[in-house]
Protein backbone atom coordinates (compact mmCIF):
# COMPACT_ATOMS: atom_id res chain seq x y z
CA UNK A 1 0.00 0.00 0.00
CA UNK A 2 1.79 3.39 -0.62
CA UNK A 3 -0.70 6.61 0.72
CA UNK A 4 -0.64 9.42 -1.61
CA UNK A 5 -0.55 13.18 -0.47
CA UNK A 6 -0.16 15.50 -3.54
CA UNK A 7 0.72 19.31 -3.92
CA UNK A 8 -2.03 22.19 -3.61
CA UNK A 9 -0.31 23.32 -6.91
CA UNK A 10 2.63 22.79 -8.86
CA UNK A 11 5.77 24.30 -9.30
CA UNK A 12 5.59 22.72 -13.37
CA UNK A 13 4.78 26.08 -14.42
CA UNK A 14 7.89 28.06 -12.73
CA UNK A 15 10.13 25.55 -13.64
CA UNK A 16 12.34 26.45 -17.23
CA UNK A 17 13.38 23.26 -18.62
CA UNK A 18 15.57 25.18 -21.40
CA UNK A 19 17.74 25.93 -18.52
CA UNK A 20 18.42 23.03 -16.24
CA UNK A 21 21.70 22.29 -14.41
CA UNK A 22 21.86 18.68 -13.61
CA UNK A 23 20.32 17.69 -10.30
CA UNK A 24 19.16 21.33 -9.57
CA UNK A 25 15.32 20.81 -9.82
CA UNK A 26 13.28 18.75 -8.40
CA UNK A 27 9.71 17.67 -9.03
CA UNK A 28 6.55 18.30 -7.23
CA UNK A 29 6.51 14.44 -4.91
CA UNK A 30 8.62 12.48 -3.01
CA UNK A 31 8.44 9.18 -1.56
CA UNK A 32 9.26 8.01 1.66
CA UNK A 33 9.52 5.43 3.44
CA UNK A 34 10.88 4.56 6.80
CA UNK A 35 12.22 1.28 8.36
CA UNK A 36 12.19 1.71 12.58
CA UNK A 37 11.64 -1.05 15.28
CA UNK A 38 12.96 -3.76 12.80
CA UNK A 39 10.27 -3.41 9.88
CA UNK A 40 9.42 -0.92 7.21
CA UNK A 41 6.20 0.95 7.78
CA UNK A 42 4.15 2.23 5.03
CA UNK A 43 5.54 3.85 2.01
CA UNK A 44 4.08 7.66 1.39
CA UNK A 45 4.33 9.76 -1.33
CA UNK A 46 3.98 13.56 -0.25
CA UNK A 47 5.05 16.99 -1.72
CA UNK A 48 8.58 17.86 -1.99
CA UNK A 49 10.01 19.30 0.56
CA UNK A 50 12.38 19.66 3.68
CA UNK A 51 12.94 17.59 6.28
CA UNK A 52 14.06 17.96 10.20
CA UNK A 53 16.75 15.56 10.78
CA UNK A 54 18.83 16.21 14.44
CA UNK A 55 22.65 16.59 13.92
CA UNK A 56 23.12 12.87 15.34
CA UNK A 57 21.36 11.73 12.37
CA UNK A 58 23.74 8.54 12.26
CA UNK A 59 24.49 8.99 8.23
CA UNK A 60 26.09 11.84 8.66
CA UNK A 61 28.35 10.61 10.88
CA UNK A 62 29.00 6.96 9.85
CA UNK A 63 27.66 7.05 6.13
CA UNK A 64 25.85 4.25 6.14
CA UNK A 65 24.15 5.55 2.46
CA UNK A 66 23.79 4.32 -0.28
CA UNK A 67 21.76 5.68 -3.86
CA UNK A 68 21.23 4.80 -7.40
CA UNK A 69 20.58 6.56 -10.19
CA UNK A 70 17.96 6.06 -13.34
CA UNK A 71 16.15 7.77 -15.85
CA UNK A 72 12.25 7.90 -17.23
CA UNK A 73 12.16 8.51 -20.78
CA UNK A 74 9.11 9.81 -22.72
CA UNK A 75 8.25 7.88 -25.45
CA UNK A 76 7.56 9.29 -29.19
CA UNK A 77 3.80 7.99 -28.50
CA UNK A 78 3.72 10.03 -25.15
CA UNK A 79 4.50 6.98 -22.90
CA UNK A 80 6.74 7.10 -20.04
CA UNK A 81 8.60 4.19 -19.82
CA UNK A 82 11.45 3.39 -17.59
CA UNK A 83 14.64 1.88 -18.18
CA UNK A 84 15.64 -1.56 -16.20
CA UNK A 85 14.47 -0.20 -12.97
CA UNK A 86 14.40 -3.86 -11.60
CA UNK A 87 18.41 -3.64 -11.64
CA UNK A 88 18.20 -0.85 -9.55
CA UNK A 89 16.33 -2.18 -7.05
CA UNK A 90 18.35 -5.26 -6.64
CA UNK A 91 21.35 -3.17 -6.90
CA UNK A 92 20.17 -0.74 -4.44
CA UNK A 93 19.48 -3.96 -1.94
CA UNK A 94 23.33 -5.50 -2.93
CA UNK A 95 24.82 -2.11 -1.53
CA UNK A 96 22.45 -2.01 1.84
CA UNK A 97 23.26 -5.49 2.72
CA UNK A 98 27.04 -4.72 2.40
CA UNK A 99 26.32 -1.10 4.53
CA UNK A 100 24.45 -3.61 6.88
CA UNK A 101 21.14 -1.50 6.12
CA UNK A 102 18.08 -3.22 5.48
CA UNK A 103 16.78 -4.35 1.96
CA UNK A 104 13.82 -2.11 0.94
CA UNK A 105 11.20 -4.27 -0.21
CA UNK A 106 9.99 -4.77 -4.00
CA UNK A 107 6.94 -3.53 -3.56
CA UNK A 108 7.79 -0.07 -2.15
CA UNK A 109 10.59 0.47 -4.31
CA UNK A 110 8.49 -1.00 -8.02
CA UNK A 111 5.50 -0.05 -7.10
CA UNK A 112 6.18 3.15 -4.98
CA UNK A 113 8.21 3.97 -8.23
CA UNK A 114 5.84 3.87 -10.88
CA UNK A 115 2.81 5.81 -8.63
CA UNK A 116 5.33 8.50 -8.23
CA UNK A 117 6.62 8.66 -12.11
CA UNK A 118 2.91 8.61 -12.60
CA UNK A 119 1.65 11.40 -10.65
CA UNK A 120 4.97 13.44 -11.60
CA UNK A 121 4.63 12.35 -15.56
CA UNK A 122 3.96 15.75 -16.38
CA UNK A 123 7.60 16.20 -15.07
CA UNK A 124 9.13 14.17 -17.62
CA UNK A 125 10.51 16.52 -20.66
CA UNK A 126 9.31 16.20 -23.92
CA UNK A 127 12.63 17.67 -25.46
CA UNK A 128 14.88 15.26 -27.17
CA UNK A 129 17.84 14.81 -25.09
CA UNK A 130 16.04 15.47 -21.69
CA UNK A 131 14.80 12.74 -19.22
CA UNK A 132 13.63 12.78 -15.76
CA UNK A 133 16.34 11.63 -13.50
CA UNK A 134 15.50 9.45 -10.18
CA UNK A 135 17.30 9.07 -7.23
CA UNK A 136 16.13 6.47 -4.70
CA UNK A 137 18.20 6.39 -1.83
CA UNK A 138 18.33 4.73 1.73
CA UNK A 139 20.27 6.18 4.99
CA UNK A 140 20.45 5.27 8.57
CA UNK A 141 18.12 7.91 10.21
CA UNK A 142 18.79 6.99 13.79
CA UNK A 143 20.10 9.92 16.28
CA UNK A 144 22.69 8.57 17.93
CA UNK A 145 26.29 8.83 17.79
CA UNK A 146 27.77 5.54 18.81
CA UNK A 147 30.17 3.98 16.19
CA UNK A 148 27.30 0.78 15.60
CA UNK A 149 24.83 0.36 12.83
CA UNK A 150 21.76 2.74 13.00
CA UNK A 151 18.81 1.19 14.14
CA UNK A 152 16.52 3.08 12.05
CA UNK A 153 16.47 4.02 8.09
CA UNK A 154 15.00 5.69 5.75
CA UNK A 155 14.31 5.15 1.86
CA UNK A 156 13.58 8.18 -0.45
CA UNK A 157 13.12 8.57 -4.05
CA UNK A 158 13.23 12.15 -5.50
CA UNK A 159 13.05 12.95 -9.12
CA UNK A 160 14.71 15.83 -11.03
CA UNK A 161 14.30 16.95 -14.80
CA UNK A 162 17.43 16.68 -17.01
CA UNK A 163 18.62 18.07 -20.01
CA UNK A 164 21.88 16.02 -21.93
CA UNK A 165 24.89 15.45 -19.79
CA UNK A 166 26.98 17.71 -22.19
CA UNK A 167 30.81 16.80 -20.78
CA UNK A 168 33.08 18.57 -23.87
CA UNK A 169 35.74 17.12 -24.47
CA UNK A 170 36.97 14.62 -21.34
CA UNK A 171 40.49 14.19 -20.79
CA UNK A 172 41.26 11.77 -18.57
CA UNK A 173 43.88 11.27 -16.40
CA UNK A 174 45.29 7.68 -15.11
CA UNK A 175 45.38 7.53 -11.62
CA UNK A 176 48.60 6.03 -10.18
CA UNK A 177 48.07 7.53 -6.30
CA UNK A 178 44.60 7.43 -5.35
CA UNK A 179 42.34 4.36 -5.62
CA UNK A 180 38.74 4.19 -5.73
CA UNK A 181 37.98 0.74 -3.79
CA UNK A 182 40.14 -2.00 -2.36
CA UNK A 183 40.07 -5.66 -2.62
CA UNK A 184 37.25 -6.67 0.26
CA UNK A 185 35.87 -2.99 0.46
CA UNK A 186 32.69 -1.59 -1.10
CA UNK A 187 33.17 -0.05 -4.23
CA UNK A 188 30.91 -2.45 -6.29
CA UNK A 189 28.09 -0.65 -4.17
CA UNK A 190 26.82 2.63 -4.62
CA UNK A 191 27.57 3.45 -1.19
CA UNK A 192 27.72 7.45 -0.80
CA UNK A 193 31.44 7.28 0.55
CA UNK A 194 32.30 5.99 -2.95
CA UNK A 195 31.72 9.25 -4.86
CA UNK A 196 32.74 11.18 -1.55
CA UNK A 197 36.02 9.91 -1.49
CA UNK A 198 36.75 10.28 -5.35
CA UNK A 199 36.03 14.20 -5.34
CA UNK A 200 39.66 15.05 -3.90
CA UNK A 201 41.96 13.25 -6.17
CA UNK A 202 39.09 14.39 -9.11
CA UNK A 203 39.79 18.16 -7.93
CA UNK A 204 44.08 17.52 -8.07
CA UNK A 205 43.67 15.81 -11.72
CA UNK A 206 41.23 19.01 -12.46
CA UNK A 207 44.18 21.48 -11.53
CA UNK A 208 46.38 19.59 -13.78
CA UNK A 209 43.85 19.89 -16.72
CA UNK A 210 42.24 16.97 -16.94
CA UNK A 211 38.10 16.36 -16.18
CA UNK A 212 38.25 13.11 -14.97
CA UNK A 213 40.34 10.28 -13.65
CA UNK A 214 40.78 6.91 -14.44
CA UNK A 215 40.86 4.49 -11.35
CA UNK A 216 43.32 1.82 -11.66
CA UNK A 217 43.27 -1.21 -8.67
CA UNK A 218 44.56 -0.32 -5.10
CA UNK A 219 47.14 -2.90 -5.50
CA UNK A 220 50.26 -1.44 -8.10
CA UNK A 221 48.05 0.71 -10.02
CA UNK A 222 48.40 -1.64 -13.21
CA UNK A 223 45.04 -2.62 -13.71
CA UNK A 224 42.13 -0.23 -15.36
CA UNK A 225 38.86 -0.06 -13.41
CA UNK A 226 36.83 2.49 -13.62
CA UNK A 227 36.21 6.10 -15.29
CA UNK A 228 35.35 8.78 -13.02
CA UNK A 229 32.10 8.04 -12.24
CA UNK A 230 31.46 5.37 -14.47
CA UNK A 231 32.43 2.40 -16.35
CA UNK A 232 35.05 2.13 -18.92
CA UNK A 233 35.34 0.86 -22.33
CA UNK A 234 38.53 0.41 -24.96
CA UNK A 235 38.05 0.07 -28.88
CA UNK A 236 41.53 -1.16 -29.46
CA UNK A 237 42.38 -3.08 -32.46
CA UNK A 238 38.79 -3.71 -33.72
CA UNK A 239 37.58 -5.30 -30.41
CA UNK A 240 35.82 -3.92 -27.56
CA UNK A 241 37.50 -4.06 -23.82
CA UNK A 242 35.92 -3.32 -20.77
CA UNK A 243 37.11 -4.82 -17.34
CA UNK A 244 35.00 -7.80 -15.82
CA UNK A 245 32.94 -6.83 -12.83
CA UNK A 246 34.41 -7.83 -9.43
CA UNK A 247 34.32 -6.75 -5.71
CA UNK A 248 35.82 -3.29 -7.07
CA UNK A 249 33.80 -2.37 -9.74
CA UNK A 250 30.43 -1.13 -9.69
CA UNK A 251 27.53 -3.14 -11.70
CA UNK A 252 26.35 -0.28 -14.26
CA UNK A 253 23.30 -1.01 -15.81
CA UNK A 254 24.30 1.38 -18.44
CA UNK A 255 27.64 -1.22 -19.25
CA UNK A 256 25.41 -3.95 -19.27
CA UNK A 257 22.90 -3.09 -21.86
CA UNK A 258 25.79 -1.67 -24.30
CA UNK A 259 27.83 -4.94 -23.81
CA UNK A 260 24.41 -6.77 -24.88
CA UNK A 261 24.13 -4.26 -27.63
CA UNK A 262 27.36 -4.71 -29.21
CA UNK A 263 26.99 -8.40 -28.84
CA UNK A 264 24.21 -8.21 -30.74
CA UNK A 265 25.83 -6.37 -33.24
CA UNK A 266 28.72 -9.31 -33.69
CA UNK A 267 31.52 -7.13 -32.60
CA UNK A 268 33.71 -9.38 -30.53
CA UNK A 269 33.31 -8.26 -26.98
CA UNK A 270 36.22 -8.83 -24.02
CA UNK A 271 35.28 -8.80 -20.17
CA UNK A 272 39.04 -9.35 -18.73
CA UNK A 273 41.34 -7.25 -16.94
CA UNK A 274 43.01 -4.51 -18.95
CA UNK A 275 46.12 -3.13 -18.20
CA UNK A 276 47.31 0.41 -18.43
CA UNK A 277 50.56 -0.88 -20.38
CA UNK A 278 48.25 -2.58 -23.08
CA UNK A 279 46.12 0.95 -23.22
CA UNK A 280 49.47 3.13 -23.55
CA UNK A 281 50.69 0.81 -26.07
CA UNK A 282 47.94 0.80 -28.32
CA UNK A 283 47.60 4.81 -27.88
CA UNK A 284 51.70 5.12 -28.67
CA UNK A 285 51.16 2.86 -31.86
CA UNK A 286 47.99 4.50 -32.95
CA UNK A 287 45.52 1.83 -32.56
CA UNK A 288 43.56 2.90 -29.53
CA UNK A 289 40.33 3.45 -31.89
CA UNK A 290 37.81 5.16 -29.31
CA UNK A 291 37.32 5.30 -25.16
CA UNK A 292 34.60 6.50 -23.25
CA UNK A 293 32.70 6.06 -20.07
CA UNK A 294 29.36 4.03 -19.70
CA UNK A 295 26.97 5.70 -17.36
CA UNK A 296 23.38 6.39 -16.62
CA UNK A 297 23.72 10.54 -16.25
CA UNK A 298 25.76 10.64 -19.43
CA UNK A 299 25.00 7.67 -21.35
CA UNK A 300 28.17 7.49 -23.19
CA UNK A 301 31.11 9.88 -22.73
CA UNK A 302 33.45 9.68 -25.41
CA UNK A 303 37.36 10.36 -24.09
CA UNK A 304 39.75 12.75 -26.37
CA UNK A 305 42.44 12.65 -24.13
CA UNK A 306 44.46 9.91 -22.21
CA UNK A 307 47.02 11.44 -19.45
CA UNK A 308 50.04 9.28 -18.32
CA UNK A 309 52.60 10.04 -16.40
CA UNK A 310 53.76 13.22 -18.04
CA UNK A 311 52.17 12.00 -21.83
CA UNK A 312 49.21 13.11 -22.90
CA UNK A 313 47.71 10.94 -25.90
CA UNK A 314 44.90 11.94 -28.37
CA UNK A 315 42.04 9.41 -28.67
CA UNK A 316 39.95 8.98 -31.81
CA UNK A 317 36.51 10.36 -31.58
CA UNK A 318 34.32 10.32 -34.74
CA UNK A 319 30.90 10.83 -35.45
CA UNK A 320 30.74 7.23 -37.04
CA UNK A 321 32.57 6.10 -34.28
CA UNK A 322 30.80 3.14 -31.69
CA UNK A 323 30.34 5.35 -29.22
CA UNK A 324 28.03 7.51 -30.85
CA UNK A 325 26.06 4.70 -32.48
CA UNK A 326 25.75 3.09 -29.07
CA UNK A 327 23.94 6.44 -27.69
CA UNK A 328 22.18 6.25 -30.81
CA UNK A 329 20.60 2.74 -30.25
CA UNK A 330 19.81 3.34 -27.01
CA UNK A 331 18.07 6.46 -27.23
CA UNK A 332 16.00 4.73 -29.95
CA UNK A 333 15.42 2.38 -27.60
CA UNK A 334 13.97 4.37 -25.01
CA UNK A 335 12.09 6.28 -26.03
CA UNK A 336 10.22 4.04 -28.34
CA UNK A 337 11.49 4.72 -32.04
CA UNK A 338 12.66 0.74 -32.36
CA UNK A 339 11.38 -2.20 -31.01
CA UNK A 340 12.40 -3.34 -26.92
CA UNK A 341 13.32 -6.63 -27.93
CA UNK A 342 15.35 -7.25 -24.97
CA UNK A 343 11.86 -6.04 -22.90
CA UNK A 344 14.18 -3.23 -21.16
CA UNK A 345 11.45 -0.63 -20.87
CA UNK A 346 9.04 -0.35 -18.28
CA UNK A 347 5.89 1.30 -19.00
CA UNK A 348 4.48 3.71 -16.29
C1 LIG B 1 26.59 8.05 -13.48
O1 LIG B 1 25.70 8.04 -14.30
O2 LIG B 1 27.75 7.84 -13.79
C2 LIG B 1 26.28 8.31 -12.07
O3 LIG B 1 26.48 7.51 -11.22
C3 LIG B 1 25.75 9.67 -11.92
C4 LIG B 1 25.75 10.34 -10.64
C5 LIG B 1 26.88 10.13 -9.72
C6 LIG B 1 25.37 11.78 -10.86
Amino acid sequence: MIEIRKIESSRLPSTDFSALEFGKAFSDHMLICEFKNGEWGTATILPYQELNYPLSLHALHYGQAAFEGMKAYRQINGDIALFRPKMNFERLNRSAVRLAMPEVPEDVFMDGLKKLIDLDREWVPKEEGMSLYIRPFLFSSSSFIAARPSESYTFAIITSPVGPYYTGNVKVKIEEQYTRSAAGGIGFTKAAGNYGGAFYPTRKAVEKGYTQIIWTDHKDHRLIEESGTMNIMFRIGGTMRTPPLSERILAGITRDSILSLLRSWGEIVEERPITVDEVVYAAENNYLEEAFGMGTAAVVSPISTIGFRERDFEVPNSPEGIAVRIKKALNEIRTGKVADENGWMLKV
